[in-house]
């Protein structure tokens, strides 16, 4: 699980030939305007030194590093990352590449301070985090003005109730460069525009000073209304605007642009007075307090003698060398993250790179290949030549390709390969073309396993089915469903006239392998006998609920749970596959169920009874006796069966999918299981 709190593991060990104790040995990674701002303040303070430049050229790398004759100069980034007298390093290049080069470096066991914003969008930041957070290093995201006193000060005078009870900030953060379609500020390819470059200014310190009224670090915005200026040659946003509303009713006016005028000031409105602050962002103007109804204007002192970005280096190496909480938690660069990303929206505003039908890259930005670390387990089915996971990822949660796109490649890298998409998942038909983007810009094709879903109520029937069909391969971009299932049955249409377009398909080569969801037993026996009194392929599977806690009502109308010893029985005998959905019954083995916890309605209604609160009781006594979660007893549990049992699993982010996959590390005994689902008394 990521700690949010950025810790990082103290006890790694590095070298330490050239520097203090104390003394971080810092390398630079793109060397532009920033790096020789930070390399400049590297030489007024003790806890840092310069040990080596990255550009992509070593020309340049050569002539920046001149004036630090101690520091190497390398034409590579990667040579500056192997190179172990380097302990951390500080990111400097576009926000595009920030997420691969934070990714390399903490692969290459270093500390990181990157640049603002860490990441294109959130869920970038999300995957960088996942992997720092496995390497066990330090990452903050470099807002220096954060790390000054100045801002801290302004905190402390929000949190002591100075101003009173807080109602409005007004932040803005803009400069107008003129069009510069090419550079750095303005190029969709380099993550131009002002919200993601300035604008995450106003943002955190809204942030930090709603939180701050509430005794907190930061709080995210409750609401975001924004709007912007879109240029028409490049596409990103030249200036924009947003007001904001935090718990409390904190209302905040933010605004941003790389072609815009403005002020550049903060000023927080309390019930009690006002707080001006002239220069926030570079922190070399004033703190100007004004009581409420007074004309009298304080000028609230503060002890700053250091370089604006000394402090931040300082902070940054308390944070590594003395194990001090990062000044910017992860928790607070992923809220901030969040809230760019809301702003953005209100735009309508994607780069490029985010569209439907972008390749969106791997946060590595190398081929997406399985880990060595790897760790699912894989069954078979007739018909479908490779091995197929035996957790089935849904297509459908979360909203665009990279939101998407971070977990299905987490899933591969897991050894994951079979996908869930369904003709209803979306009324556009956007999943499935979206996950077909994805299949495409990694080319995993011939790798994945695609269950393709159609026939769902009220287009169950033989015409409508293979409509569905058609139209799920051409948003998938596909030629062929490795499994197609039924999503529905129809018990007024004969099961053979669904068998024998399914055959059809088959004979085609469009169809490999099938199955019926939601079909009661009979009707599956029925098709069996049909199929094999005809010369068909039978089906190989059905995909029916199936969870430790038993389904108390349908959770939609006509779904149906293999739950019931009898139909357990059923699939033990004939040895049908069953693809479980809802197999970690909506999150019931988590404390999202309780009883007097009734907003998912879902869950309560379809989850709540006795007997599966002693079932949860039970899975959280062995979860400790094991030392595992419980998701991973539940979880476990619908892998066990005594037939071919798959898990369809819908995680909303990465570690829930790695909650998932912790059930295969589980084996549980039989009388584990019995005792898990009531069969025995004692363990
Ligand atoms: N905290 C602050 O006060 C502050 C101020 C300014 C900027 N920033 C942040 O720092 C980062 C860099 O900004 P900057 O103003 O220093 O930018 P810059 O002057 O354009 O420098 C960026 C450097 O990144 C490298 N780079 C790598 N891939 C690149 C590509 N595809 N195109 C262009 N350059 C590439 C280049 O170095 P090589 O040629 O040496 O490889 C380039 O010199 C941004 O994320 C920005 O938000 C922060």
């Amino acid at each position: 699980m990521v700690k949010m709190n950025g810790s990082c593991d103290m006890s790694r060990k590095l070298f330490l030939p050239m520097s203090t104790p104390s003394s971080l040995r810092w390398g630079i990674i793109g060397l532009g305007a920033i790096a020789k701002t930070f390399a400049e303040a590297l030489d007024h303070t003790s806890v840092g030194t310069l040990v080596a430049v990255a550009s992509r050229s070593l020309d340049k790398a050569r002539d920046f590093g001149a004036r630090w004759p101690q520091a190497v100069a390398y034409g590579s980034y990667q040579e500056l990352l192997d190179d172990e007298n380097v302990e951390a390093v500080y990111i400097a290049t576009p926000h595009p590449q920030h997420a691969e080069w934070v990714v390399k470096a903490a692969e290459a066991g270093k500390h990181i301070l990157c640049e603002k914003p860490i990441t294109l969008n959130a869920v970038e930041a999300e995957g960088v985090f996942h992997v720092v957070q496995r390497a066990g290093v330090c990452l903050m995201e470099a807002f220096m003005y954060r790390c000054h006193p100045q801002t801290l000060k302004i905190a402390e005078v929000v949190r002591d109730g100075k101003l009173g009870d807080i109602r409005l900030v007004e932040a803005g953060f803009a400069f107008d460069q003129g069009p510069k379609p090419e550079g750095r500020h303005q190029a969709n390819e380099l993550g131009g525009g002002g919200i993601l470059d300035v604008g995450c200014y106003p943002m955190s310190m809204a942030r930090i000073v709603a939180g701050a009224a509430k005794g907190q670090a930061f709080a995210d915005p409750v609401e975001i209304k924004g709007l912007g200026h879109l240029d028409e040659v490049t596409g990103v946003d030249t200036w924009a605007a947003a007001v904001l509303k935090f718990p409390g009713d904190i209302l905040a006016q933010i605004a941003t642009g790389v072609r815009l005028n403005h002020r550049n000031d903060v000023r927080i409105y309390g019930g009690a007075g006002t707080l001006t602050v002239t220069s926030p962002w570079f922190c070399n103007g004033e703190l100007l307090f004004q009581a409420r109804g007074s004309t009298e204007v304080e000028k609230i002192a503060y002890d700053a003698p250091k370089p604006l970005y000394v402090y931040e280096i300082e902070a940054f190496a308390a944070y590594v060398k003395e194990g001090k909480a990062p000044v910017i938690s992860w928790a607070d660069t992923l809220g901030n993250m969040c809230s760019l990303d809301r702003w953005r929206q209100e735009l309508s505003f994607l780069y490029q790179i985010e569209l439907p039908t972008s390749n969106w890259p791997t946060v590595d930005r190398r081929p997406l290949r399985r880990s060595a670390t790897a760790r699912m387990a894989y069954g078979e089915l007739e018909g479908v030549k490779k091995p197929i996971s035996k957790l089935i990822l849904g297509t459908m949660m979360r909203p665009n390709l990279p939101a998407r796109s971070i977990l299905f490649d987490e899933f591969v890298r897991e050894g994951g390969n079979a996908f869930d998409t369904a003709w209803i998942y979306s009324a556009d038909g956007s999943a499935e073309r979206t996950f077909g983007q994805w299949v495409r810009n990694r080319d995993v094709r011939d790798e994945v396993v695609v269950i393709v879903k159609g026939a769902h109520t009220p287009s169950c029937d033989p015409v409508n089915l293979e409509r569905q069909f058609e139209q799920s391969l051409d948003r998938l971009g596909m030629v062929s469903a490795d499994i197609y299932v039924m999503h529905r049955d129809n018990t007024e249409i004969p099961v053979g006239e669904f068998v024998d377009v399914i055959n059809r398909r088959i004979k085609t080569g469009e169809i490999n392998a099938y199955g019926f969801s939601n079909w009661t037993l009979e009707r599956v026996d029925e098709a069996l006998e049909y199929a094999g009194a005809n010369g068909l392929v039978p089906p190989v599977c059905i995909s029916n609920q199936l969870s430790l806690a038993r389904m108390v009502k349908a959770l939609w109308v006509d779904c149906l749970s293999v739950g019931a010893p009898e139909a357990q029985e059923w699939l033990a005998k004939r040895q049908m596959a069953n693809l479980a959905w809802s197999s970690q019954a909506r999150g019931f083995f988590t404390d999202r169920s309780a009883l007097h916890l009734k907003e998912d309605k879902l869950l309560s209604e379809s989850f709540y009874a006795e007997d599966n609160f002693e079932r949860k009781a039970r899975a959280y006594e062995l979860a400790a006796a094991k030392g595992v979660l419980p998701v991973h007893i539940a979880g476990s549990y619908v892998l066990q069966r005594s037939f071919p049992s798959f898990s369809l699993i819908g995680p909303q982010n990465l570690h829930e999918l790695h909650s998932n996959l912790g059930a295969l590390d589980l084996t549980l005994t039989p009388a584990e299981m019995a005792w898990l689902n009531l069969e025995t008394e004692k363990l």
